[in-house]
């Protein structure tokens, strides 16, 4: 006899969190719990016996390399972010580029006709499309609420089937800056970001994957590509990192403005603009005289997330303004 599905499932009892029912943007990607899992997904999947990667990057992105005990070297980026290759890829190496802030499409677009394994994080450029043949992971945390997440675009999967994840106990931030405001969220935001280290590498928690599920993109796109416009066209000539105003195909994760103030970010804060640093291991990994080093202190990323509108932009820039 055919089991009857629709009766195992459990009907009634209290309601739960509503969320819309919609699509996820990366439906065919191998979905992960974190963007350093889905690095060490590529390490193992790959067999790479050694990476390059950036010194202007996130140091969480050891953890995998460690773990597999993979050699790895650092490379450096000048001021426009872009890598200085002054050296011989490994022929059984790879190489990792980041897609900075979601503007370096076109690096990456070039890197892949000369690199033959190169990875691409895009945990800063959730928007752009994979290239094909190219390895390339998002963190979905970076542009959305969520507690964590990661997407993998990667030709051959790995046999095993993973452990699938739970994400209920590094929720607290997400509600809790909704009943008190995002100061009162912080320090459960950085317990609930320990708790992503070190974990092993698990499918997206179901809580994830239905969150990730009910966001509106289209909306997320058009908002972050007008703000990020519209701070462009009054700052860009203030603006020490050089780039185009958006393209539709660019959804960036801030806009990075690049000053000599090394004090700027300071400044904003104590106005409760809170920008974060990229990256604070990036002080201790360089020396003070290395561009990352500079980079780390004066790049100042401005949000332009689907939070904030027109209002709070020009609100942002007028303070910006104080100190220009
Ligand atoms: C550039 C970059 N890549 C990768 C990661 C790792 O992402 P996850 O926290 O999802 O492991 C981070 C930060 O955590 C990051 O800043």
């Amino acid at each position: 006899m055919q089991k009857n599905k629709a009766a195992l499932k459990p009907i009634g009892g209290y309601l739960e969190l509503e969320l819309p029912k919609g699509n996820e943007y990366y439906p065919d990607l191998v979905h992960l719990n974190t963007g350093r899992n889905a690095l060490e997904y590529i390490l193992i999947q790959k067999k790479y016996h050694k990476i390059y990667i950036p010194y202007f990057t996130c140091d969480v992105l050891l953890e995998p390399i460690t773990r597999t005990g993979v050699q790895y070297q650092f490379y450096h980026v000048d001021r426009q972010l872009d890598p200085i290759i002054d050296f011989d890829i490994e022929h059984d190496a790879c190489f990792l580029y980041t897609n900075y802030f979601g503007i370096k499409q076109a690096k990456v677009a070039e890197l892949s006709g000369k690199i033959k394994n190169l990875i691409i994080d895009n945990s800063q450029a959730f928007f752009s499309e994979p290239l094909a043949g190219v390895d390339t992971f998002y963190s979905c945390r970076k542009f959305f609420g969520v507690p964590d997440g990661a997407y993998l675009s990667i030709k051959r999967k790995l046999p095993k089937k993973l452990p699938v994840d739970t994400s209920v106990h590094r929720f607290s931030h997400l509600i809790k800056s909704i009943d008190s405001g995002i100061e009162a969220g912080y320090s459960d935001y950085m317990n609930n970001n320990k708790d992503l280290e070190n974990n092993e590498i698990r499918s997206m928690s179901l809580l994830t994957h239905r969150i990730l599920s009910s966001i509106n993109y289209n909306e997320c796109v058009f908002v972050r590509q007008r703000n990020f416009n519209f701070l462009h066209k009054h700052l860009a000539e203030f603006n020490l990192l050089k780039f185009e105003a958006t393209d539709e195909h660019t959804v960036p994760m801030v806009y990075p403005f690049l000053t000599n103030d090394r004090h700027l970010k300071v400044h904003l804060i104590q106005k409760k603009i809170y920008v974060a640093t990229y990256w604070p291991n990036v002080f201790k990994w360089t020396k003070k005289n290395t561009d990352e080093n500079y980079l780390a202190q004066c790049l100042v990323p401005l949000p332009i997330d689907q939070r904030y509108d027109l209002q709070d932009m020009f609100n942002m820039l007028n303070t910006l303004r104080l100190f220009l």
